[in-house]
């Protein structure tokens, strides 16, 4: 596959500042991406040139959160394009390719509706572009294409910003929030949808504490959230996944704000395994629970959460932590990648088109 990594290059530097970002696009090296597997022991880029190698990358989680799989699904369409014209194929060759390609980007993961989104809307300028008068240039579909996954990459990371506005407006002062997993400026374009409204809330001077739970069996939270938010220097407690109970019991705690994969229209919302329970904890300690997402992580074509796909993961995740056995060999697992919290334990959903509660959902989505 047409992959390659650096450790120390300029490129590292353009995905880690202004704002972190988990992957950019660069003309001539082609789709950069951080990573994440190896944080926080390491930053390294990986470049992609292949659309093959980043369904691939997917798969395998060096991109992962919902709106972050989508943005890299759709730079990895303009790579197809690009890649047919290196290769030379004829107009015909190069839309069964893409076709080839886009299907293997869509299969890469299952539970985040972002990674379907972002690809329908890449064949929406597909279709723009065959019914233009320049259908037999490829060179402008894929100038289309990139455009497209670049105002996609922005649009996200604006909306995060909007999202942290509406979700810090909720949060008390000296707000000590708990959230689980890793829906930051890593999972996303840029800033965050829950770690954004965590930011925003810092922004206006109301943070006093974020407690992160480590997020089994892959640690997204205490290998990626706990790094984006000390590196942003706010002050992140990591906890155990079974440690909020006595948390809420024992200490203040005044809202959960947690990511999505994807929320049906009722507002049930899928999301890192261990939210559920999370929930649950909330509820019954009176904590609000709030869930932070962009309009493309909802999925309106779905009535209820009984419908959204959970991903099932090798088992290995949970018999072995940083190559080190930690059960029995042979030991049987199940390893559901998310849960579904049904809408009656969520007490409003933050976007970046303003807060809703799942009551308001079907008109919003409607
Ligand atoms: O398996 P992952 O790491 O892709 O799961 C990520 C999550 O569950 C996030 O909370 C979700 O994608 C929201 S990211 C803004």
């Amino acid at each position: 596959m047409m992959m390659s990594q650096a450790t120390a290059t300029p490129l590292i530097e353009r995905l880690l500042a202004p704002t972190l970002t988990p992957l950019l696009w660069d003309d001539e090296a082609g789709l950069v991406m951080l990573d994440q597997r190896q944080l926080p022991q390491a930053v390294m880029v990986l470049t992609y040139t292949c659309p093959l190698a980043v369904a691939e990358a997917i798969t395998t989680m060096v991109v992962r959160g919902a709106p972050a799989i989508g943005l890299a699904a759709a730079y990895g369409l303009a790579l197809s394009v690009k890649q047919s014209l290196r290769q030379g194929l004829s107009l015909q060759a190069t839309l069964t390719q893409l076709h080839q390609h886009e299907a293997v980007l869509r299969a890469a993961r299952p539970t985040a509706v972002n990674l379907m989104a972002c690809l329908d809307a890449q064949l929406a300028v597909l279709q723009a572009w065959q019914a233009s008068p320049h259908a037999n240039d490829t060179t402008v579909l894929l100038a289309e294409l990139t455009q497209k996954a670049l105002a996609l990459h922005q649009a996200d990371a604006a909306g995060n910003q909007a999202m942290g506005r509406y979700g810090a407006e909720l949060m008390p002062d000296n707000a000590v929030l708990l959230t689980h997993c890793n829906a930051g400026a890593l999972a996303t374009g840029g800033y965050g949808t829950a770690l954004g409204v965590v930011r925003a809330t810092a922004e206006a001077g109301k943070l006093a504490r974020i407690y992160a739970n480590e997020t089994r069996p892959r640690l997204q939270g205490a290998q990626l959230t706990c790094w984006e938010l000390m590196n942003d220097n706010l002050p992140v407690t990591l906890l155990t996944d079974g440690m909020s109970g006595w948390l809420m019991q024992q200490r203040k705690v005044d809202a959960v704000v947690v990511g999505a994969d994807r929320i049906a229209r009722n507002g049930d919302a899928a999301n890192k395994i261990g939210t559920y329970n999370l929930a649950l904890v909330a509820k019954a300690h009176g904590v609000p629970f709030y869930v932070a997402a962009p309009r493309f992580t909802f999925d309106a074509a779905l009535a209820d959460g009984s419908g959204i796909p959970i991903e099932e993961r090798c088992g290995d995740e949970v018999r072995v932590i940083e190559g080190q056995a930690v059960s029995p060999a042979g030991l049987p697992v199940w390893n559901p990648g998310f849960d579904v919290t049904p809408a009656h334990l969520i007490t409003a959903f933050i976007t970046e088109a303003g807060v809703f509660t799942p009551e308001q959902l079907t008109d919003w989505l409607t």
